[in-house]
């Protein structure tokens, strides 16, 4: 027998709210035109590769009599790349419009990711399947994949599996990539002139899929608050003990965005921003140096320890770091690799590397702990390049402070005492059962994916904007992606792709960090967010995320 957590139970009771305008029923959703749209960039060379799908109008809904004509619906879904809370609850949405539609309407899921469909991989949705998965977090309905659907012969496979099931539509939830891949499709079908529509929906708890259209990207909320409660958490604990620096690394891939939110909800003493270190190309050293001076003043003022939060990517943002990585690569490219495989110890590794650096690149390398050193060269991915998504940059953080806080003991300056502890905070947020912020922003934009599919429409994206407010007054509508595209140089060729959205630094979000950072960095100014409250008073419960009260105007 399945065993259910009393959470679980509750939370399936829970009817998330759909925009006020998609309430009254599928009877009563009617199509608001807008313009004809544009690129946001390269607008010539984008219409030239979407000929068919390029320029169409934004759309939004509103009450009024549904006129979309009445076709049996073989809807396809599929999730793409890594977790974010609400997953679920978007193709609950999507399942529950297609059936209020007509009882006939099917949907199928295809297994693992984009893998599934060019696999013929699937499930059959039914109300007893899809009523385990509501308001739940993960993505185990059907699970999810990162396999890419780029190429013309994935999309003839995909084209012959949708004709098998006599599939008249696939919606693909999934990040920037996964949304420019839908586009792709979608261009495919229709000049292959197949029927079949792709809609996109915008995941990530990264934060990154955002811009002008897309508010924000689903998981962003629940998997910051699920963060910004542990560090809470651990704020109190360091508080109370004063012993310990924490320093805390963010998931979040390249971009910020989820380390800012976590800083905004609980204020630490120091939260690095890879955008700004980018900008004013700052070194290993400048950024130690940097918390080595709140290490200092605030044991000055008897207080030794603090909190550090610490984004995922920061390393790849630090030049000089990204030019010894790219030194690494080439000396370890091709037979190098075998060559520096076959000696015995480190010490002859080591004495190799010295050789094979610039005296720059191995001034950088030098200062590194050994075991970051190590981690450098021993573990590669397939193609021999160094993995530096799993470079330990909280440890490396704190062995580069302890560093210099033993120069500055050694000169006097500073007499406290410095003992760090580490954390990684990732995964622990991606499955959170999803707030209710994302669980009524998922199920609306599932249930508005199905309102797009009968209405005909092909390579939009599911919007749902105005999100800072209640969601009765959220606005439904659908835009075209290649509204969203710009030509980027990706693997040496020029793609089309919808731009990764990074920490913007005369964004409101961080000119508000940064205008308090300083006070933080020395005072102890933390606030502890608390768990993720499903029950209660809305101000509590519905409440959004800090960076987009901020970005709306309505916190100042
Ligand atoms: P998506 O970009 O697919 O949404 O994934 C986000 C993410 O959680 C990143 O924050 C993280 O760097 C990466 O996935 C981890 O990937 P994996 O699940 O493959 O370890």
């Amino acid at each position: 027998m399945k065993s259910l957590s009393p959470l679980q139970k509750a939370r399936y009771q829970y009817t998330p709210k759909l925009p006020g305008m998609l309430r009254n029923g599928i009877a009563d959703i009617c199509v608001k035109e807008g313009l004809p749209t544009q690129s946001v960039q390269d607008q010539e060379k984008i219409k030239a590769l979407f000929p068919n799908t390029y320029g169409e109008k934004e759309i939004t809904f509103e009450k009024g009599k549904n006129t979309s004509l009445a076709k049996k619906q073989v809807v396809g879904v599929i999730l793409s790349g890594g977790q974010a809370p609400g997953g679920h609850n978007v193709i609950c949405g999507l399942y529950d419009a297609l059936k209020a539609t007509d009882k006939n309407n099917v949907l199928l899921g295809f297994k693992n990711g984009p893998s599934g469909l060019l696999d013929d991989d699937y499930i059959e949705f039914t109300d007893e399947y899809i009523n385990e998965y509501r308001n739940t977090g993960g993505f185990d309905i059907i699970g999810s994949g990162r396999t890419k659907l780029e190429t013309k012969e994935q999309f003839k496979v995909a084209a012959e599996v949708a004709k098998k099931h006599g599939i008249t539509a696939i919606v693909i939830i999934g990040g920037d990539d996964s949304n420019t891949n839908a586009a792709v499709l979608a261009e495919y079908f229709a000049a292959n002139h197949t029927g079949v529509q792709v809609i996109g929906c915008p995941k990530t708890i990264d934060g990154d899929l955002k811009n002008e259209d897309i508010e924000c990207s689903f998981g962003f909320d629940t998997a910051t608050k699920t963060y910004s409660e542990v560090i809470g958490n651990i704020e109190r604990d360091a508080n109370s003990a004063k012993k310990y620096w924490h320093f805390v690394k963010v998931m979040g891939r390249s971009a910020s965005h989820v380390t800012l939110e976590c800083a905004l909800e609980t204020q630490p003493n120091i939260c690095l921003i890879s955008e700004e270190v980018a900008a004013k190309k700052m070194s290993l050293s400048q950024i130690a140096d940097y918390i080595a001076d709140s290490v200092e003043a605030r044991s000055q003022k008897g207080m030794n320890f603090g909190v550090a939060i610490i984004p995922e990517g920061v390393v790849e943002f630090v030049p000089e770091f990204s030019v010894l990585i790219a030194e690494i690569n080439e000396l370890l490219a091709g037979a190098k690799a075998d060559l520096f495989n076959a000696l015995a110890t480190w010490k002859e590794k080591y004495e190799f590397i010295k050789k094979g650096l610039t005296a720059a690149s191995f001034a950088v390398f030098e200062i590194l702990p050994e075991a970051i050193q190590q981690q450098l060269f021993l573990e590669r991915d397939p193609h021999g390049n160094v993995q530096v998504s799993l470079i330990e940059s909280e440890k490396l953080f704190s062995a580069l402070v302890k560093a210099k806080l033993a120069e500055r003991k050694k000169a006097g300056t500073y007499k406290g005492k410095f003992n760090a502890l580490h954390h990684f905070f990732g995964y622990e947020g991606r499955c959170a059962f999803p707030s209710n912020f994302d669980a009524d922003y998922c199920y609306s934009l599932g249930y508005n994916a199905f309102m797009l599919i009968q209405y005909g429409f092909n390579g939009y994206l599911s919007k749902v904007s105005n999100l800072s407010k209640p969601a009765e007054e959220w606005v439904a509508g659908g835009m075209p992606i290649t509204k969203m595209m710009n030509m980027e140089r990706r693997h040496g060729e020029d793609k089309p792709v919808i731009k990764k959205a990074l920490v913007e630094l005369d964004g409101a979000p961080f000119k508000y960090f940064e205008a308090h950072r300083a006070q933080w960095a020395v005072e102890t100014a933390y606030t502890y967010p608390g768990a993720i409250q499903y029950f209660g008073p809305s101000e509590v419960c519905d409440r959004t995320t800090v960076t987009l009260a901020l970005e709306k105007g309505m916190l100042k």
